[in-house]
């Protein structure tokens, strides 16, 4: 993804892209001369926003790209992407008629991606050369960011267990100059995790949590949390088929978290960054936990199970707990957590929870400004009434049994496990696009990162 983009001194020649509108082209294609023009007509290529018309260009410059746009500008910020699928194989570089040559850069970029893990090595790739007023570097390091997210989400879970998952963070920060620790298996028991251990035991591949940091020991503490059932088969509240296919992408959240670590570092922001994940398997055996099981909690709570389906909270909350022992500055969760938020906003929009109206505040806007949407929902307490239990401190689902509000009353039992944290925020995320969008290509996906990296960037930046 990264190498789709080059400075535009790198390249001997590249094939201008050139944008138009339907009103514009005429005027475009006189300059462009007659073949042009013909070429256009027999493709009938009339500058409609998004679509793309290769034609013979001045001598000097072999050919041309036409790019329709509308009159205000892009269709969509990251419009460009479709020519990062549709070109042929070779350089180009943007003519003039666009506003926001960085944006445009990052849509294309952000489609360029493919995950090639198992594919058979491809040859020459389309790459945009870009000039000296877009940043590169900081292009670079989201693409990377962006990258490592999608690959391990993609990755399969035959080849992405607890143990994989666990050595993806290490290799990361220790690449960076970080260091951790991972507990392993019935360690989990004497450290204190038991509903990591509890969801994670029936599983041939022992379950663990990764934990580890990287930065100034007196710089700001932000705190990552993510999800990691490398695989969600619903345990012995078995899913369906149709619902388990896609359980491979239920460690979204820690790959999600993994490269916005991998951002923060490799930008080098003065933070203290930690990152801890859980990583397990939800799977089916004879010691399974069970439906009516009481586990408990690292926090001291005794959690009632109304359904091995709704792990994720479980193994959170043990993550949560650990984090929230140290008060960090800032804390974040991302989560594949429950299907109940794709139903309420669908794939694309994540909900996200915090108390901290300032922090909602930045991320709303910055949300919008870094074209990766994002819309929060309340902790509402009076839902917290759902998760009463009548013998046990709390129920991990909302046993109403009406299915109500699924997304928030998840939301609602992770807010039982932090306590001293005032800047908490968590996010539910799909973490897979399903059909193909601008910079969205279909699988993977990076949902809140690049959004989180303009914040921490901005809040921690050394200059304030
Ligand atoms: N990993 C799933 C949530 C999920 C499902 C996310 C589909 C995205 C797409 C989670 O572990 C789960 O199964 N949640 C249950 C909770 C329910 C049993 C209370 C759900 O959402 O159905
Ligand atoms: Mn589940
Ligand atoms: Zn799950």
């Amino acid at each position: 993804m990264r190498e789709s983009l080059v400075r535009k001194s790198d390249v001997s020649r590249s094939t201008p892209i050139i944008a138009v509108t339907e009103a514009s082209l005429t005027e475009t294609l006189a300059g462009l001369g007659e073949s042009a023009a013909a070429w256009c007509e027999a493709n009938d290529f009339t500058g409609k926003a998004s679509t793309f018309q290769l034609v013979p260009g001045l001598k000097e410059e072999g050919a041309a790209v036409l790019f329709g746009v509308e009159d205000t500008g892009l269709p969509h910020p990251f419009a460009l992407g479709g020519l990062a699928k549709g070109l042929p194989a070779g350089d180009y570089h943007l003519a003039d008629g666009f506003p926001d040559p960085e944006q445009a850069a990052l849509g294309f970029a952000l489609s360029a991606y493919k995950f090639e893990r198992y594919l058979s090595p491809a040859g020459k790739t389309r790459r945009l050369a870009v000039g000296g007023d877009v940043d590169l570097d900081r292009i670079g390091i989201v693409l990377d960011g962006v990258q490592l997210a999608r690959d391990l989400i993609n990755t399969p879970a035959n080849d992405m267990g607890p143990e994989e998952l666990a050595s993806e963070i290490e290799e990361l920060f220790s690449a960076n100059g970080g260091s951790g620790r991972i507990i392993v298996g019935d360690d989990l028991l004497t450290e204190n995790f038991p509903m990591v251990h509890a969801v994670g035991r029936a599983s041939a591949r022992a379950p663990r949590l990764a934990d580890f940091t990287w930065g100034a020991e007196d710089a700001p503490k932000i705190t990552l949390v993510g999800k990691g059932v490398i695989f969600d088969t619903g345990g012995l509240n078995l899913k369906p088929g149709s619902s388990m296919s896609l359980m491979k992408k239920d460690m979204g959240g820690a790959a999600n978290v993994l490269g916005l670590a991998s951002m923060i570092m490799k930008a080098k922001l003065p933070v203290r960054l930690r990152v801890i994940v859980p990583c397990v398997e939800n799977a089916v055996s004879g010691n399974a936990f069970r439906p009516g099981d009481i586990l408990q909690s690292r926090k001291g709570l005794s959690v009632e199970i109304g359904n091995t389906d709704a792990e994720g909270r479980l193994v959170l909350g043990d993550a949560l707990a650990l984090a929230d022992e140290e008060n960090p500055e800032l804390l974040i969760d991302m989560a594949t957590l429950t299907g109940a938020a794709r139903v309420a906003l669908g794939p694309d929009l994540p909900p996200f929870y915090t108390k901290d109206e300032e922090l909602a505040d930045d991320i709303s806007v910055m949300a919008e400004a870094s074209t990766d949407p994002l819309w929060r929902l309340p902790l509402w307490q009076p839902y917290m009434k759902y998760l009463d239990s009548k013998i046990a401190d709390i129920n991990h689902i909302n046993t109403t049994g009406a299915g109500f509000a699924g997304s928030i009353t998840a939301a609602l039992f992770l807010s039982k496990f932090v306590e001293n944290t005032d800047s908490w925020v968590h996010f539910d995320i799909y973490g897979w696009t399903p059909a193909e969008k601008p910079g969205k290509p279909s699988g993977g996906e990076a949902q809140g990162i690049r959004c989180l990296f303009d914040l921490v960037s901005e809040r921690f930046s050394t200059t304030q």
